[in-house]
Formats: structure tokens, C-alpha cells, sequence
């Protein structure tokens, strides 16, 4: 679950990342986050993850009111909460089973324990044969799905995607989400950041649309405009 009341991101006097907005994710759900360049949408998600703070209001994730959560807490959150980015921050001196790794060895497993996760989430992201390749071996949509895997390997109870197919081809980009749904259906609640017109209308989930920091559309079975 993830619940924003009235939560408000400014930076200095000038700019309002985001204004006020108000809104309740149910676990399991998967809902689209929409809205112009600039609207806030980044924003919305690294409150989630606490890479920065609200200005004012609150963020709950599950029983945890994120932005009041101690420092020595921030690994939990961070294990629950899984976040891709658009570019994938992947480790390029890493191969792609170390990649995946990273998530697992802050978790305290045991290599046995690492090595079963591993391949696990390569068989999720549909890249078993991908493990000992280094990032710059792989295609970008090869990347993305790495990033994905990294992102859900300490068994993340909630997926943010910030773009995740900003950079890719459409059929590229139609793998990626069909790797998430199938993310979704196994619970995992997905909020997504997307300026994917295709995706998002052909998926018809709930939609949340950002103006400008405003929430102004919020609506289930909905539409990218
Ligand atoms: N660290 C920061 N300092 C100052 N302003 C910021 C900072 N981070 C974001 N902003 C501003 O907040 C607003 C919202 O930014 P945000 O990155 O959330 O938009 P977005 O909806 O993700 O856009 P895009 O579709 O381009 O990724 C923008 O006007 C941006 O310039
Ligand atoms: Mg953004």
C-alpha cells in the first residue's frame, strides 16, 4: 500500500515540484503515472524510495510513514521498494549476475542463497544465458530487463519504474512490460512513470496524471489523455 496525504516538494521559494496531492495504492495494483515533462512524476517516486523528503505532508508504505522513517531503517524500505530507472544505473564493471548480486549481499544471504536468487530473477527477466555478459554486451532492452531484475530480486513488495521504456523500440518496450505484468500478477504493486502512449492506453489501468505538481486525473481503466 502506498498512501500520499496532502504531500507537497519544494525546492527553494520558486519551484513546486509537487503541490499538495492526495492518493491511496492498494497492494497488487498497477497504476500508471502520467503528466507532461516537468509535472512531477520523478519526483512522486523518489518520495516513495526517500530519496528526498516532502516538504510537508505524509508518505506511508505498508505500516511505515516514510519520511519520518530512521536512517538505520532506510535498507528495509529500500528492500521493499525496488526502483528502475530510465537510464538503469547498472554497475558496467560488473557482469550482470554481480549486478543482481548488489541487491542480494546488503540482505546478510549466504552465497548459496545469492547464486538460487540469481537465477531466479534471470529466469523472471528472461536472461539466464546473460550471466556472466557485462552491461556494454547487451542490448538496451537487455539492460532494462537486468535493471528490472536488480530492482525485484530482495523480493520487492513494490516496483517504481520511471520510464522504463523511454529509451527502447516498441517491441522492445512491449517485452519490458509484459516482464512487469507478469511482476504484477505475482503481487507485486507497480507504479509506473510513463509518457508511452501505446502502452498505457492499451493496458487500461488506473491512471494518475500529473500537471505542473497538481494531481488532475485519477481514474481507473483510463487512458494516457
Ligand atoms: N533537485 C531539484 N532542484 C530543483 N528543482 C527540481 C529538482 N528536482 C526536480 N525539480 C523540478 O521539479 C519539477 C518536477 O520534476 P520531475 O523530475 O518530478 O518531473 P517529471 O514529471 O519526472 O518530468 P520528466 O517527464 O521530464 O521526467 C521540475 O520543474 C523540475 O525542474
Ligand atoms: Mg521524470
Amino acid at each position: 500500500m502506498i498512501l500520499f496525504e496532502e504531500v507537497s516538494k519544494s525546492y527553494g521559494r520558486n519551484i513546486t515540484a509537487v503541490a499538495n496531492i492526495s492518493f491511496k495504492i492498494n497492494t497488487g495494483e498497477f497504476v500508471f503515472l502520467v503528466g507532461p515533462s516537468g509535472a512531477g512524476k520523478t519526483t512522486v517516486l523518489r518520495l516513495i524510495d526517500r530519496e528526498i523528503l516532502p516538504s510537508t505532508g505524509s508518505v506511508i508504505v505498508d505500516d511505515w510513514e516514510v519520511n519520518k522513517l530512521p536512517k538505520s531503517k532506510l535498507a528495509f524500505l529500500r528492500r521493499k521498494v525496488g526502483f528502475v530507472f530510465q537510464d538503469f544505473k547498472l554497475l558496467t564493471d560488473r557482469t550482470v549476475g554481480e549486478n543482481i548480486a548488489v541487491s542480494l549481499e546488503i540482505l546478510n544471504k549466504n552465497r548459496q542463497e545469492i547464486d538460487k536468487r540469481i537465477n531466479q530473477v534471470l529466469n523472471i527477466v528472461r536472461l539466464e544465458d546473460k550471466i556472466n555478459y557485462f552491461p556494454r554486451q547487451l542490448s538496451l532492452g537487455e539492460q532494462q530487463r537486468i535493471a528490472i531484475g536488480r530492482a525485484i530480486a530482495g523480493e520487492a513488495k513494490v516496483l517504481l519504474a520511471d520510464e522504463p521504456t523511454g529509451n527502447l523500440d516498441p517491441k522492445t518496450s512491449w517485452e519490458i512490460l509484459k516482464i512487469i505484468n507478469k511482476i504484477n500478477k505475482e503481487g507485486t504493486t507497480v507504479l509506473m512513470a510513463s509518457h508511452n502512449v501505446d502502452i498505457v492506453n492499451s493496458l487500461k489501468k488506473r491512471v494518475i496524471a500529473l500537471n505542473k505538481g497538481q494531481l488532475v486525473r485519477d481514474k481507473e481503466q483510463s487512458r494516457y489523455s
